[in-house]
């Protein structure tokens, strides 16, 4: 498989920056974007400059270092990194890894008593240290999931839950990736995934750039290449899964897991434990992002619906638990779905 580049850097030492790739200009711009200022790690965030739920997990770490790094009062110290972290905490609500990883800097903080240059190199580690776990997380869910697909199949995938949403391989697609990299000549189907386009604009890139067989279909066009046969298993990722295994994921994963019902195509989810908040007990709890509705009435700034239109952009939905025939995580396959088979793969190690 060819390499594809970084998705988010850290550059330098204390002090640093952020380099991300700008996904708003993928496919025909690759360009990076550096972020300097907590304000900036907030916008890409906002913006899906950078997206995908390990990715702005990721992002949102490295935000804490950037936005605290020129602090130099110790009284105040803290003060500003509780402002610093309730203001990353605003940039986007559903992905379940962007707490995670402010919950992880801010506890590295308060672990360390000594001076503030000491503070701050403890939370560059730390950001250094999600990044890196999550490369691993995607190389074991690669490598727990390849076992799934076999060679000539044919794999639908909904918006990107690739090495663009993440710090490695991706989730789903490094399943892709691991079989491939197993010989496994296999064939994807992208999603085109309106409104913002992940799977045309970014999952048919990467996929591309990796060598994979990728088609691109617009979203209503699944249906029709399942029932012709076209479609032996979908994979997606997922931006937070629930104590049943509920999972919230880009909007559409719904319909598509509906769809792979009906077409008795199994229907499996792949994210990384931190990717899980075991503290809501359903789907029903997780909280659904709305957008823009300019994201819908709108195509690469022309109007496509009348000024004024109501538009509903709710940028997640729900798959209910029973409708997934497994996830895939680090940590092994969960299946069936449900509390106990969750809490028993979680609490395992990590598939080195
Ligand atoms: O709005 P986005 O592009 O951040 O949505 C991303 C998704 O829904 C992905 O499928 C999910 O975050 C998993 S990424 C490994």
């Amino acid at each position: 498989m060819k390499p594809l580049p970084r998705t988010i850097e850290w550059i330098g030492d204390l002090p640093g920056f952020v380099r991300l790739i700008d996904q708003t200009l993928l496919p025909t711009r690759l360009e990076y974007r550096e972020c300097t200022s907590v304000e900036d790690i907030w916008e890409a965030i906002r913006s899906l400059r950078v997206r995908g739920a390990p990715a702005i997990g990721v992002a949102a770490a490295m935000g804490v270092v950037v936005g605290v790094q020129a602090h130099a009062d110790a009284a105040t110290f803290a003060a500003r990194l509780k402002e610093v972290v309730d203001f990353l905490r605003t940039s986007r609500p559903t992905a379940v890894n962007l707490f995670w990883a402010l919950e992880r800097m801010e506890k590295a903080a308060l672990a360390v008593r000594a001076n503030l240059e000491n503070v701050k190199r403890r939370l560059l580690q730390e950001a250094l240290a999600i990044e890196a776990e999550d490369r691993r997380m995607c190389q074991a869910i690669g490598q727990v999931g390849a076992g799934l697909i076999k060679a000539g199949q044919g794999i639908l995938t909904h918006c990107n839950a690739g090495s663009l949403a993440t710090a490695g391989t991706g989730t789903a697609l490094a399943v892709i990736y691991a079989a491939a990299e197993d010989g496994k000549i296999i064939h994807v189907f992208a999603d085109e995934t309106r409104p913002l386009l992940q799977g045309a604009r970014l999952t048919a890139w990467e996929l591309q750039q990796a060598g994979i067989d990728v088609t691109v279909i617009c979203d209503s066009m699944a249906a029709q290449v399942m029932r012709d046969g076209k479609v032996q298993l979908v994979i997606v990722g997922a931006d937070r899964i629930a104590a049943n295994g509920d999972t919230a994921n880009k909007i559409g994963t719904y319909g598509v897991a509906l769809l792979a019902r009906a077409h008795n195509i199994p229907f499996y989810v792949a994210a990384p434990s931190s990717t899980f908040d075991l503290a809501l007990a359903s789907g029903a709890e997780i909280p659904i992002e709305q957008r823009d509705p300019r994201e819908v009435s709108e195509v690469l700034g022309q109007a496509v619906a009348p000024e004024g239109v109501r538009v509903y952009n709710p940028a997640f939905d729900v798959t209910p638990a029973e409708l997934i025939s497994g996830i895939i995580t680090e940590s092994g396959l969960i299946r069936p779905v449900n509390p106990a088979t969750i809490c028993a793969c979680l609490a395992r190690p990590a598939q080195a």
